[in-house]
Order: C-alpha cells, then structure tokens, then sequence
C-alpha cells in the first residue's frame, strides 16, 4: 500500500521555499521581528517551531515581546473550552497593537481555526486579524504571508485534509533536546475528543525522512529526542505495516550522538509486548511511558470509546513493571465525563493506587461540539464534579511522593537543561523518568550528562547533589 497522495509534492514545496526567499529579499531592505505564540501540545509546539523556520529563513528575528513585534501568530488548540478561551481573551488584546502599528500583520492558525464556525466568527468579529489558516495548510504559510504582505487582503484558507509536507525548514532552538513527529492525525475517534475532527486521519511520516532528520538533529548537538505522534502504536499502520514503531526505534538507538529517546502518546489499545521488550532491551530508550488511561471504570471506558478495559490495562501494566522493575508511569486521567457517577470516580482512584503513576495530567470534562460525547447529559453537578477533581489530586499527590522517594540515595544521570528558573544558584535537568532534578553545579555542566545523587525527593522535584 503506498501513500504518495499525501504528500506535497516537491513542486509544491519548492514554490514555498522560493517564496520564503523573495521575502527574505524584500526584509533585507527594511528588518522585521516576528512572533509565535503557542497553545496547547508538543505537536502544536513542533508546528510552532515550523512556522518559525520558516520566518527565520525569510530572514525575520524572533521576539518574545508583542510589541516589538511585526508579525504575531497565535497556534491554537481546541482540545478543551480554556484553551480556547485564553485565545479569544489574548486576541481581543491585539486590536489596540492593530490600530497604534496598522502594518502589524496578525495570523492565528491550529486546532481551534481548524473548525469552520471557529474560523468564522474569528472572520466576522475579531477584524484586526489578517489571516486564518489550519492545521492542513501549515505548508504554505509562506505564500500565504506573502499575499496579506503585498496584497493586505485578509485570508482565510482552511481547506485540505491529512497532508505531510517534507523539506521545509524547522527552527531546533540549538537546545539538547528536541521533538520530532513520526506521524500525524489520529483514527481513535475517543468520544470526548476533537483531535480527529480537526487534524486529520492518520498517516506516518517515511522512515528515511524521520532518520535523516534525527541524524542532523544529532550532528547539532542534540542528545535527546522525543518521538511524537496522536498514537505512536499506529505507525506505519496506514502504509499496511505491522510493528512499524518498534523497528524506528531501534533504528534510531543506532544513531550516534542520540542518547536518549523519549515517544509520547501510546495507546493502552494497542501498545505492543513486542514494543515494551524493545523499550526493556534498548538502552537508549528512557524507561518512561505515559499511557493514557482517561478513566478506572469500565462503564466510561466503553462510554468513551477506548476500546480497553480496566484489566487490559492493568495487564500491559504489569508486562511494562515486569520488563522494566523501576519504569517511571504517567497517564492522562478526565473527570466528569458525562456517563461518570461517584463509583465510576472511585474505580479511577483505586487504579491509580493500583498502578503508582509517577505523575498525572488530570482534566475536567470539557464539551466539544461535534464529539459524541457532546450528545451526552451529564449525570452530576459542576460542583459534584470539581469535588472530585480536587480529591484525584490530593491522591495523586500522596502517591507522587511515595514514589519518588525511591529516588533518594540514588546516583542518577541527569541531562543538564540550564539555569533553575525559581533558583539561579542551581543547575536542572531531567533523569531518566523525566523528573526534574535540581543541583549545584558549574553552568559548563549545561548540555552535558552528569552524575547527581539524590539528596532529597518532594512531590515535583528532586534535589540532588554532583558525584
Ligand atoms: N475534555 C477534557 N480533557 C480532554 N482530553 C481530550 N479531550 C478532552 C476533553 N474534551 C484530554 C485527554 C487526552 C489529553 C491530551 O487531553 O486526557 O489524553
Ligand atoms: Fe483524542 Fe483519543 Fe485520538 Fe487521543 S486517541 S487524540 S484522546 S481521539
């Protein structure tokens, strides 16, 4: 099975790369800065680095500050209601930049515009924006900059669906650390959830252009890379392949200066033996998994359309402990869901103590129009719900704790990241399990793996001190 229709062709791409470069002519007469503002998740902040590539090579600089700015670009996420809301709330803010510099040029692109009534009303009620595109059109933002620049027409173009665009440039920030998206979309349709409807079905990305990117990754300095995708479990499913993810990884442990890899998210339907004995066996491979697992009950489970249950979970659980006694587990948890009831509540909590994630990213139910989900009558009360909310975090708390006290007395490498931002006298960085270690240290450690001993564990960071 091939998938060529989903790729821009090389034409296609190389129209934008000559239209990054007749910007790139006309800045060189009069500088500009530009800015990018991200929303949401590490897909959304690999597109983000995308844009700005792209803005680099036209020869913009990027700015932290929207005043300085000549070109802003909010990228979106719709996953739930407050993201969405910080949005509106920040682009409202734009207008009085608008009318004191009428020549700022305000783009707003992602999940949330990837919606039609979103991109419409944006069009209708938020005038000072210039241009609107999708999650399917990211590729052509250069010609699409270049046409609100000349013409200072406003844009809308959300149109296409399920596209990959290969040989665009990416901005890497020149840090150790970097993501990189094997796939893109995703097949699941889970009931609460919108990503299907606004990014596509899924489609993986060639292995060969994966690779050659990690290896330029690698020869700039990169040590870490985190593999992304909706469900990295489905690689290379929509080319007719099977155990496709295992065999990239182990091709990636292959290449020189990588040393650490990361991938986020599987899902608990369809993770692998064989890619948990890939993990076990491969010392690349952080013992780290994040493995979604929404709710505990099996009523919800099957109301969201996860397709597992309870057990099933429990059971690649305990092949992950077997295989690698000391992994380092988190999960996503959502609390309200409409069909949840307080027992429903209390089979997430008894998993959670059942399993001893590490950490969770815990969420409160949010409708999103057009799921299956948004058909469904919530059986409590907001207040009921937030309850809840608040008793899965005092649990996982304790838990959180528990679990890293193991850490202490330990010697851990650690992948020095930089200066601590809530204190400067200490060095961080990140262990194994991705936890944050903070210690003394000299700042020619920063990008270097170093030994740390685990002096202290708290509930989000460990203290630790150079071997
Ligand atoms: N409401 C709340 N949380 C959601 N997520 C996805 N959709 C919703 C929603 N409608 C959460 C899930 C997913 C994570 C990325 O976001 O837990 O795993
Ligand atoms: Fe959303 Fe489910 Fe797909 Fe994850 S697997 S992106 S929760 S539909």
């Amino acid at each position: 099975m091939t998938q060529n229709n989903v790729y821009i062709s090389p034409e296609e791409i190389q129209l934008q790369r000559d239209v990054i470069n007749s910007i790139k002519v006309a800045l060189s007469q009069s500088p500009a800065c530009a800015m990018v503002e991200t929303y949401g998740c590490q897909q959304n902040v690999n597109d983000s680095q995308r844009i700005e590539g792209m803005l680099l090579d036209m020869g913009f600089t990027l700015t932290d500050n929207r005043n300085q700015a000549d070109v802003i670009i909010f990228n979106t996420c719709a996953i739930r209601e407050n993201a969405q809301s910080r949005v509106y709330g920040n682009l409202g803010a734009l207008k009085h930049l608008k009318e004191k510099k009428p020549s700022l040029i305000i783009g707003i692109c992602g999940c949330m515009v990837q919606q039609e009534h979103i991109a419409k009303r944006i069009r209708s009620k938020y005038r000072h924006v210039d241009m609107i595109f999708g999650t399917h059109t990211l590729w052509k933002f250069p010609s699409l900059l270049s046409e609100v620049m000349e013409k200072r027409e406003k844009i809308l173009d959300i149109s296409g669906s399920g596209v990959i665009a290969e040989g665009l440039p990416v901005n890497y920030d020149g840090g150790v650390k970097a993501f990189v998206s094997v796939m893109y979309g995703c097949n699941n349709f889970c009931s609460y959830c919108i990503v299907p409807y606004v990014r596509g079905r899924e489609r993986s990305r060639r292995e060969e252009d994966i690779l050659s990117e990690i290896e330029s990754l690698a020869e700039t300095g990169v040590k870490e890379v985190m593999l992304l995708g909706q469900n990295v479990n489905s690689y290379g499913k929509d080319r007719g392949e099977t155990d496709a993810f295992a065999k990239l990884l182990e091709k990636v442990c292959r290449i020189d200066g990588i040393e650490r890899i990361r991938f986020m998210s599987s899902h608990p339907k369809d993770i692998s033996p064989l890619l948990l004995r890939t993990m076990a066996e491969q010392e690349k491979i952080c013992k780290q998994l994040h493995l979604p697992l929404q709710s505990g009950s099996d009523k919800v489970l099957k109301d969201m359309n996860r397709v597992y249950d309870r057990e099933k979970y429990l059971e690649t659980v305990r092949l992950a402990k077997e295989l690698m006694p000391d992994i380092g587990l988190t999960t996503d948890i959502i609390v309200g869901f409409p069909t949840e009831t307080q027992e429903d509540f209390l089979d997430t909590l008894s998993l959670l103590e059942e399993v001893e994630y590490d950490s969770i990213f815990s969420f409160i139910y949010s409708r999103r129009d057009g799921t299956r989900a948004a058909q469904m009558e919530s059986v409590a009360s907001e207040e009921e719900i937030d309850a809840r909310f608040q008793e899965l975090l005092r649990v996982q708390n304790d838990i959180s704790a528990r679990r890293n006290i193991r850490h202490e007395g330990r010697i851990e490498t650690v992948l020095v990241e930089g200066q601590s931002k809530t204190d400067p006298q200490m060095l961080t960085g990140r262990n194994y399990a991705n936890k944050i270690v903070n210690f003394k240290g000299d700042e020619s450690l920063i990008g270097t793996f170093t030994d740390v001993k685990i002096t202290k564990a708290q509930t989000w960071i460990l203290y630790g001190e150079l071997v």
